[in-house]
């Protein structure tokens, strides 16, 4: 796939699709991470002299504008990261972004209304995916986070632009791809999170390529009771017991070493302020719900992990929001955190939230800026918006 670096941008009016979905508060952008991963194009696009158009979603206005979900307060947040003006227009096509767009300088950027407070976009309406590109000569898409969409500003405008991936994009795919295709090993993917139903397609990829597959949150329960363990008032998906079945004997016929937890914090709440304690997997009590692993199991997640030369997380081991059941997490985003020898992949989301949380961030390998988008790729699934890019 080309990349920014490919092509001309010089003096070129280029449409840059970043994912600027980020959380905010009382009109303030409360997590800049996703903005700062795509400073490196914006700057370098800035820096070729490019007239540069970003153009992002925030939220799930669905098709029409909502105030609160406008990104002026990402242009503002932007503008300071970058030490440089970034002007915001109110609509995301049309002629009043064509005649701002008449009077940019090389070096200029424009930030462009939310994608998504049109109908077509979310539509893949190839109307308002033309509409996009009239307003450029090139187009980047630098949104990983997004690139599971099949959206006009994802998808559509690259059929009629030379289309090209920017800078995270391509950082994504590499380090996401290598760890699929050629992964160093002993490779281990730890899943967790609330349900089976959202990993199923995740688990049955990743057990054709992992030496271990850890599981816990919400979803290990269903795969306890598929060993044949009561689990109380935990969570449990029936339909999917068999599910887990199979995939207990999958990864038996492929040679994985499959872990489960063997022991677990109960609660008899789902509130901090719920009385706790800790249990084997085998004696969780009827009324009681596991809201997290035990101690034993985080022990044993932490041996496999320092032992492992490649790491993929995707979903946190229990109820990490609430203090009394953050244990599991934290220990797995320590473990992590001190394993020198090993390259660990955050994937987006719950996993990323808690490795911030802790303030392990910055002892990560790789921390993907997308949640569904990066999970799509670990289902091996193509993502739309990285098929559209071209070789035009
Ligand atoms: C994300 O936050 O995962 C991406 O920005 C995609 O958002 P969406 O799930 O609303 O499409």
């Amino acid at each position: 796939k080309k990349t920014v670096k490919d092509v001309d941008v010089k003096g070129k009016r280029v449409f840059c699709r970043v994912d600027f979905n980020v959380p905010m508060k009382d009109g303030q952008v409360t997590d800049e991470t996703r903005i700062r991963a795509a400073l490196p194009t914006i700057q370098y696009l800035v820096d070729q002299g490019a007239k540069v158009l970003l153009a992002s979603h925030l939220g799930r206005p669905k098709g029409q504008a909502v105030e609160e979900l406008r990104l002026t307060p990402v242009a503002k947040r932007l503008s300071e990261l970058l030490g440089k003006d970034v002007k915001k227009t109110d609509e995301a096509y049309g002629e009043s972004v064509k005649s701002e767009i008449d009077s940019m300088n090389e070096g200029d950027v424009l930030l462009l209304e939310n994608v998504r407070f049109y109908p077509g976009e979310e539509k893949n309406d190839p109307e308002l995916a033309k509409a996009f590109a009239e307003l450029a000569d090139v187009y980047v898409n630098d949104a990983f986070g997004a690139a599971h969409r099949a959206h006009a500003s994802t998808e559509g405008i690259a059929k009629h632009l030379p289309a090209v991936s920017g800078f995270l994009m391509e950082k994504e795919l590499d380090v996401l791809g290598k760890a699929l295709s050629n992964p160093e090993r002993p490779f281990t993917a730890i899943i967790g999170g609330a349900k089976v139903k959202d990993k199923i397609g995740v688990i049955d990829n990743l057990l054709e390529q992992v030496d271990n597959l850890i599981i816990g949150g919400g979803l290990a329960y269903t795969f306890v009771k598929a060993q044949g363990h009561e689990v109380g008032k935990s969570l449990l998906e029936e339909d999917k017991i068999e599910l887990a079945k199979g995939f207990m004997e999958k990864a038996k016929a492929k040679g994985v070493n499959f872990y489960m937890p063997v022991d677990a914090i109960v609660a008899d709440d789902f509130s901090a302020d719920a009385n706790t304690k800790v249990v084997a997997i085998e004696e969780i009590p009827a009324d009681w719900e596991a809201l997290d692993i035990g101690p034993k199991t985080a022990e044993t997640y932490r041996d496999v992990i320092q032992k492992s030369k490649l790491v993929i997380w995707n979903g946190p081991m229990g109820v990490f929001e609430i203090d009394k059941f953050a244990q599991g997490t934290k220990a797995v985003a320590q473990a992590l955190a001190d394993a020198n020898d090993t390259y660990s992949v955050i994937g987006g989301g719950d996993s990323a939230a808690a490795v911030e949380k802790f303030n392990l961030a910055e002892k990560m390998s790789h921390i993907s800026t997308g949640g569904g988008a990066s999970l799509e790729f670990m289902e091996g699934k193509q993502l739309p918006g990285v098929v559209a890019l071209n070789d035009k």
